[in-house]
């Protein structure tokens, strides 16, 4: 499929999307030009009844993505101005609302944004080499990308407070503890295990696939009461795709 993203690659084959964050030279550092291209990519993605799982990856050989783009973030005006450009347009509820199970494959640097964007997905597979962070509070910053909301669902409240207000970053086999990932595999070969699952939840029928995601993810932030509700809803075939 034909690519015209700047700082993305967006491939498609047998029902399976990837998504290359690719500014290796930056270590796929996130800037107002990646929001716009993932902002456009994860739209058409959504609207694609041919696209089953979506990857998102990271190119080169150091980084899944070293965080916001600082060269672009600290030249702004302000930090504040810097948000506000960047909330222009909300990717990360875009992300959220992804009906597809999203599977993030993992490498190296997963800093501040980065981690943020790992966090959006619905599955993570770490290579061994995988390292983790939220540097936002030493620069004076707090994560503005989910993070701050998507991490404590993952890792829960205490081990979120402890990576963000102390700024250590966390290796691979830490993370897998925390539950931050869900498999860590050899060096280099988190891209092919994410594909393999990928086939693997591609070749079932992709509504329930879709009802499956909605029921839990949504159902997680409702009361038990309400999240039965849901899921008899969708069991009966119901879905209600969250607009953005
Ligand atoms: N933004 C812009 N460029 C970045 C970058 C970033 N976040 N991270 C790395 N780069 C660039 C470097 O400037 C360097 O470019 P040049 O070769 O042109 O100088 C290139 O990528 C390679 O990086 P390093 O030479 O620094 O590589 P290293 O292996 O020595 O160090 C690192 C790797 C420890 C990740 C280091 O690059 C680093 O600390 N990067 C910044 C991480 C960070 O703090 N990210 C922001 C998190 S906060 C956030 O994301 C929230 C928010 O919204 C603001």
């Amino acid at each position: 499929m034909a690519n015209g993203f700047e700082t993305i690659l967006y491939e498609k084959k047998e029902h399976v999307a990837c998504v290359t964050l690719n500014r290796p030279q930056a270590l796929n550092a996130y800037s107002v030009q990646m929001r716009d291209d993932l902002y456009e990519v994860l739209r058409a993605i959504k609207d694609d009844d041919e696209v089953r799982v979506a990857i998102v990856k990271g190119a080169g050989d150091k980084a899944f993505c070293a965080g916001a783009d600082l060269k672009e973030f600290l030249t702004a005006p302000s930090a504040i101005e810097a948000r506000q450009i960047r909330f222009r347009r909300d990717l990360w509820k875009l992300f959220l609302s992804v009906p597809q199970p999203l599977i993030a494959a993992i490498h190296g640097y997963v800093l501040g944004s980065g981690m943020e964007i790992a966090a959006c997905c619905d599955i993570r597979i770490a290579s061994e080499d995988a390292v983790f962070g939220l540097p936002e509070v030493g620069l004076g910053i707090i994560p503005g990308a989910g993070g701050t909301q998507t991490i404590p669902r993952l890792i829960g409240v205490s081990r979120s407070l402890e990576m963000l207000l102390t700024n250590r970053w966390i290796p691979a086999d830490e993370a897998y503890q925390f539950g931050l990932v869900n498999q860590v595999v050899s060096k280099g070969k988190h891209v092919k295990t994410a594909e393999e699952m990928a086939l693997k939840i591609a070749s079932f029928n992709p509504d329930a696939v879709k009802r499956a995601k909605e029921a839990i993810t949504r159902g997680i932030d409702m009361s038990l009461q309400d999240g039965l509700e849901l899921e008899k809803r969708l069991t009966l075939g119901r879905r209600q795709p969250r607009i953005v």
